[in-house]
């Protein structure tokens, strides 16, 4: 399997879009990501890939806690920032800190504060798993990542009412 074409073929499973973040030693770390995955409710648990050669998986696998921020529709330019190798990606962005240090993204769709409980190797990422400490959504919609382009989900009130 060529890995352009499984990444062509993947594009087409639609996600929403995420900032995880992490903080050690007095420094932020952040980067944008789409493979999230809940795992169990009970526990309630989720997962994560992050790839190995970032400050975030580094961060994460030492504290053993993060953050999951669902990006909100207008928070494009969030995944971009976030999405790009920069020293200090919080500059400019609102936050707060939850209750294990890690930054929280202002207007995000949600916010998911979790502790690792194990994770695994899986070529150049690693996927943590998580149960999660904290969880609270606001109003709003989501930014959505299909085929390698965000986009609305200008469709949500139909489906739900169907
Ligand atoms: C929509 C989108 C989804 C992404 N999903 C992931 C992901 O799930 N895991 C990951 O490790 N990188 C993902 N990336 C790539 C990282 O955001 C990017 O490589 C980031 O710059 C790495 O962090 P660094 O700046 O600390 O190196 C994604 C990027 C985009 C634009």
């Amino acid at each position: 399997m060529e890995p352009q074409v499984f990444r062509q073929v993947i594009g087409h499973f639609a996600s929403g879009v995420t900032v995880i973040t992490a903080r050690e030693h007095g420094t932020n770390y952040g980067l944008t990501a789409s493979a999230v995955s809940s795992l169990t409710l009970e526990p309630p648990m989720l997962l994560v890939c992050i790839n190995k050669n970032t400050g975030t998986q580094a961060a994460i696998s030492r504290t053993r806690v993060f953050a999951v921020n669902i990006l909100n529709e207008g928070q494009a330019d969030l995944a971009y920032k976030f999405a790009k190798p920069q020293s200090d990606k919080f500059q400019g962005v609102e936050f707060c800190y939850g209750q294990f240090g890690e930054p929280l993204l202002a207007g995000a769709l949600a916010h998911i504060e979790c502790r690792v409980v194990t994770d695994v190797e899986a070529g150049t990422h690693r996927v943590f798993l998580a149960e999660v400490d904290q969880a609270k959504s606001y109003v709003g919609s989501p930014l959505i990542y299909f085929r390698g382009k965000f986009g609305y989900f200008d469709q949500a009130e139909r489906l739900y009412e169907s």
